[in-house]
């Protein structure tokens, strides 16, 4: 079936942001809107894959023909993910708080006049590095995103390197490049051939693209 060259193959897809809990009513969390992950599990989903989102806070409503689990913090979406495993290919594309607050207060934290409550920060795992060295368990296609101001292809391989990934989608989110608050996405693919520069595209364009260059590199092979 050509309109569904990932039938029988099974992928994963973070997106959204995480929200890491300073008390039971206020969090710490990045800007996401989960906008460019949904679209690429919907387009998973579009062709064939059996696809698992794992989504952080968003107002967005769950993409057809996917199975959603929904998590707050960086902790539940690692968890969620290291229990989707194995899988084919993985795509993570949240937005993911570098930073919890160690030693969380279960009660809410008292405003008081001249006293500032002092937060104590603690590391969050990296859910793609961390899914990069799932042993005997590691995705087929491990891919991870980058949002990079300067010298994009570059960092952007030292990023794939540093994380153990298969590709880097990486995102010009400089000053000049209108990606911020626009809806247009300019992506570099890096491999380990090197950069492919794309097209500027809109998010469900740049999910379209991707899926057709996983179905490509999976081409053939065993569904596992
Ligand atoms: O290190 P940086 O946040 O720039 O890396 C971005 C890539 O790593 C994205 O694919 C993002 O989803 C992933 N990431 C992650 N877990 C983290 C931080 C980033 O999976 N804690």
């Amino acid at each position: 079936d050509q309109s569904k060259p990932l039938q029988g193959f099974s992928a994963l897809v973070t997106s959204g942001p995480t929200h890491e809990p300073i008390d039971p009513v206020r969090y710490i969390a990045n800007r996401s809107s989960g906008r460019q992950g949904h679209a690429i599990a919907e387009a998973l989903a579009a062709a064939g894959a059996q696809t698992l989102l794992v989504s952080g806070p968003v107002t967005l409503p769950d993409p057809p023909g996917v199975e959603v689990v929904h998590v707050e913090s960086a902790q539940e979406m690692l968890e969620a993910c290291m229990a989707a495993l194995p899988v084919d290919i993985a795509v993570c594309a949240a937005a993911v708080a570098d930073w919890r607050v160690a030693g969380l207060s279960e009660q809410k934290l008292k405003k008081e006049a001249g006293r500032l409550p002092e937060l104590t920060l603690a590391e969050n795992p990296d859910i793609l590095a961390t899914l990069s060295k799932a042993e005997g368990n590691r995705p087929r296609l491990l891919i991870g995103f980058a949002a990079e101001t300067e010298q994009v292809a570059s960092h952007a391989a030292a990023k794939r390197q540093r994380k153990g990934c298969d590709w880097i989608l990486a995102n010009d989110v400089g000053p000049d490049s209108g990606t911020f608050g626009g809806s247009d996405n300019q992506i570099t693919l890096i491999d380990e051939q090197g950069a492919e520069a794309w097209p500027k595209l809109d998010k469900q364009a740049v999910a379209r693209r991707l899926v057709e260059r996983i179905a490509e590199q999976l081409a053939g092979s065993a569904r596992s």
